[in-house]
């Protein structure tokens, strides 16, 4: 027999295109609103959560998590002995949803041991109405479906679940507001992940981000740096700055600009500040500036460029140019020499030609970046992309593809070769994932190395000197005489 559905609110695309530019987004503090029954809900339970997609998603984990916590289930990495499961999901590319569909099938068995278990499905995917349609008709044995805009309801949206067993569906598609006071139980005790903004207002033409995201909209400075003063007393050594759009911050406020705002995180003297993503359209000179002037802003900026062709980033609604882009690259290699640049490229956008991806890999010639993410185009409803005709063949697509990152591991490569017998400053993160005897962690400018060494130094940024150089590697060992330098 189905299940009746409990629809507070399903998504509308349409509604999340929409910017009202003079509504200012509600900022929420004590968001997590919980009574007695939320907060022993979890007594002698446990939660299984499974995030899929970017560093905001992985930050939303975090927070789901926390909420979790708070209303006392207990973490498991076990899924046979979760009495919750929350599979937090990425919307970016078909493979990413073909995943969790696979995912959320093998999961039904899990009920049949345990009747009582709820399963939730919550982030991007089903901020779209045919995700949620899918999974009303499909996946009987989902019983939550939340989106990215109400992760605070979590204590209520689960008592209803739980007790009405009813399937539950709550996904906004508003413009978002901002909920402060959000307990989180972070994934390392080393370095932090910290919002600084939600949203994206550019509308790239192949990105579904902005309508899964909603509006633009920066938490207040004061937040931010109350968090990561906090942060630093609580011995965090690095934290990485997250927005969409990190460049725009502060637009909305009619406050300090991203420039100014990093200057004030530099200054509370955390070790390491990074930020992503920066597009490359609003990178003003005075950004360039502040990342050269303070030590403990990591040099390492992620540049999104997707395409070297101007046709293509026209049509993909980039508003830069190969030739703005590469000013930009001049400009802070000029003022920040031993700055490492990345990058996420997209091939087999409608239209794609020869020539135009010819022109991407001669872009990434000419940059010669450190290293580079790089995507074959996944047509996303709704998006202004998805209504041109998806023409360059799968062979193609994959051609071009292999092509592309050839080059770029050549070129990445000859980059790594550059730190033999250098000695370069480690952020020790735990042990390396394919040998537990070996330790791992980045240099400032965001390279892996794994090195032999003292467990006793993870958690604190040493020397290493590096001995070999792989395409995606540094190998090397601690230098513990030099130790109470670095
Ligand atoms: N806000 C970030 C990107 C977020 S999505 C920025 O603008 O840089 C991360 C990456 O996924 C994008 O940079 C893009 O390269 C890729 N991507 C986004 N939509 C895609 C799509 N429809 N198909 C393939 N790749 C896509
Ligand atoms: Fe997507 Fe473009 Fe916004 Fe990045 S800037 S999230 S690629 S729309
Ligand atoms: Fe994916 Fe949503 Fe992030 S679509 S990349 S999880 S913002």
């Amino acid at each position: 027999m189905k299940r009746t559905i409990q629809v507070k609110q399903i998504p509308n695309l349409k509604e999340a295109a929409k910017r009202e530019m003079n509504l200012q987004p509600e900022f929420i503090y004590q968001s997590v609103e919980m009574d007695e029954t939320m907060k022993n809900l979890g007594k002698n339970k446990k939660f299984f959560v499974r995030t899929y997609g970017c560093q905001g998603n992985l930050r939303d984990g975090e927070v789901i998590e926390g909420i979790l916590s708070k209303m006392q289930y207990e973490k498991t990495e076990n899924l046979q002995e979760a009495d919750v499961i929350i599979l937090n999901t990425c919307a970016v590319r078909e493979n990413a949803e073909k995943k969790v569909f696979g995912e959320i099938g093998l999961l039904k068995k899990l009920k049949l041991t345990n009747p009582d278990l709820i399963f939730g499905v919550c982030g991007c995917m089903v901020q779209q109405e045919h995700i949620v349609k899918k999974i009303l008709e499909t996946c009987e044995h989902v019983d939550l479906v939340f989106g990215t805009h109400n992760i605070h309801h979590l204590p209520s949206l689960l008592k209803e679940a739980y007790f009405s067993k009813e399937r539950v569906i709550e996904v906004l598609s508003n413009q978002g507001n901002i909920a402060e006071d959000l307990p989180s139980i972070r994934a390392s005790k080393t370095k932090a992940w910290v919002n600084i903004m939600y949203g994206c207002n550019k509308f790239c033409t192949y990105c579904i981000v902005p309508y899964t995201r909603g509006k633009e909209r920066s938490r207040k400075s004061v937040d931010i740096l109350k968090e990561i003063q906090e942060l630093k007393d609580q011995g965090y050594l690095e934290v990485t700055v997250l927005g969409q759009n990190v460049n725009a911050y502060g637009k909305d406020l009619h406050d300090i600009s991203f420039a100014q705002l990093l200057e004030q995180i530099a200054l509370i003297g955390i070790k390491r500040i990074r930020f992503t993503t920066s597009h490359p359209w609003d990178f003003s000179e005075e950004l360039i500036d502040v990342i050269a002037k303070y030590d403990n802003i990591m040099p390492h900026i992620h540049l999104p460029v997707q395409s070297g062709d101007d046709t293509i980033l026209r049509k993909m609604g980039r508003r830069y140019t190969t030739q703005s882009y590469l000013e930009l690259v001049q400009k802070i290699r000029t003022k920040i020499p031993n700055v490492a640049l990345t990058t996420d490229i997209i091939v087999g956008f409608p239209n794609e030609s020869e020539e135009n991806f010819e022109n991407t890999l001669k872009l990434v010639e000419q940059v010669r970046y450190d290293s580079a993410f790089t995507f074959i185009y996944s047509p996303r409803v709704g998006t202004p992309a998805a209504r041109l005709e998806d023409n360059v063949d799968m062979t193609t697509k994959k051609q071009r593809f292999n092509r592309l990152t050839a080059v770029i591991s050549k070129i990445q490569l000859e980059k790594y070769k550059t730190y033999q017998d250098q000695v370069v400053k480690v952020l020790v993160e735990g042990y390396s994932k394919t040998n537990p005897s070996i330790l791992s962690g980045y240099t400032e400018d965001m390279k892996l190395v794994n090195f032999k060494g003292n467990p006793e130094f993870i958690g604190k940024i040493v020397p290493v000197l590096i001995h070999k150089c792989k395409t995606f590697t540094l190998e090397g060992e601690i230098l513990e005489t030099r130790c109470a330098q670095a």
